[in-house]
């Protein structure tokens, strides 16, 4: 029984390092080509080096690089729940990741578990913005009424959490769906949200569900502002050392929906 346990224990280690290493996905607007040897792409570059720099300090920053037509916003944050190594790790390779799919553009988001950032010419800091893509397991869970009920309610719980003012925009949580299942949620915005539209951008994620990941085992939306995901196993930090819940199994996942901004 022992080795069992500590097979599932490396395996789910071992999901969870493979996921954080690359990007979920990087998003171009094809709309805002610039001339790659402008002034607003050497901006870009600029910016970039702001962006790591403040997240690292602080898990979040929203700034701005440049004068005139060529000022370039951006903004970058970490899920409030990594350390600050992986934090680090996760935006620095964001800044590194996200022109070479995008070299001309100048509205550009990567989107990684751990991590975000963005930038664009126009300033959107304060905005909803629910561009992204949603994630979900291929399996379904065996009891949709009870899971249901208990899903929404931990939705709600951690959604209002988020939108205390000390919480920086994350919250998380867990609910026994029964003895041997526990499920796990997290929700975080992106912290140049208002209170209240961080309660819209959840509540538009949230609403997606019957859509994107209805009766799914897990399921992950991941939008310009704001990040929800829950899952049958720990996933966010620190892990739950109630290792039964690893019976959950582990997440499978595909992309189903990636809408330009
Ligand atoms: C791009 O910028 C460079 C240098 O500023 C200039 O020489 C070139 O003509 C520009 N190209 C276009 C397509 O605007
Ligand atoms: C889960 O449910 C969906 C929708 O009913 C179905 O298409 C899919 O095949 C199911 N997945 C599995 C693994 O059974
Ligand atoms: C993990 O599971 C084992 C085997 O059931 C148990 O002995 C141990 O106490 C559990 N550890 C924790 C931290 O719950």
């Amino acid at each position: 029984m022992h080795r069992m346990y500590n097979f599932l224990l490396l395996f789910f280690l071992s999901v969870c390092i493979a996921e954080s290493a690359g990007p979920l996905t990087t998003v171009c607007n094809d709309d805002t080509k610039t001339n790659g040897s402008s002034q607003t792409s050497r901006n870009i570059d600029l910016l970039l080096h702001k962006l790591v720099s403040g997240t690292v300090e602080n898990g979040f920053i929203a700034t701005s690089y440049g004068e005139g037509d060529a000022r370039i916003y951006g903004l970058a944050q970490c899920r409030g729940d990594v350390s600050e190594d992986d934090c680090s790790g996760c935006i620095q390779a964001a800044a590194k990741h996200i022109r070479p799919p995008c070299p001309d553009q100048t509205d550009a988001r990567i989107f990684y578990d751990n991590c975000f950032l963005r930038y664009e010419t126009v300033k959107f800091f304060g905005e909803v913005d629910v561009s992204g893509l949603h994630y979900y397991n291929i399996e379904n869970v065996t009891d949709p009424d009870v899971f249901n009920q208990k899903l929404g309610a931990l939705m709600d719980q951690i959604s209002s959490e988020a939108v205390k003012p000390s919480q920086k925009g994350l919250g998380k949580g867990k609910s026994k769906i029964s003895c041997f299942v526990t499920l796990y949620a997290l929700v975080q915005c992106t912290r140049d949200l208002s209170d209240i539209n961080c309660a819209r951008c959840l509540a538009i994620g949230i609403g997606n569900f019957p859509t994107y990941c209805n009766n799914r085992k897990g399921c992950r939306v991941l939008y310009s502002s704001c990040y929800v995901r829950y899952e049958l196993y720990p996933f966010f930090f620190p892990l739950d050392p109630e290792n039964e819940s690893l019976a959950g199994g582990f997440v499978k996942s595909k992309s189903i929906s990636a809408y330009k901004p």
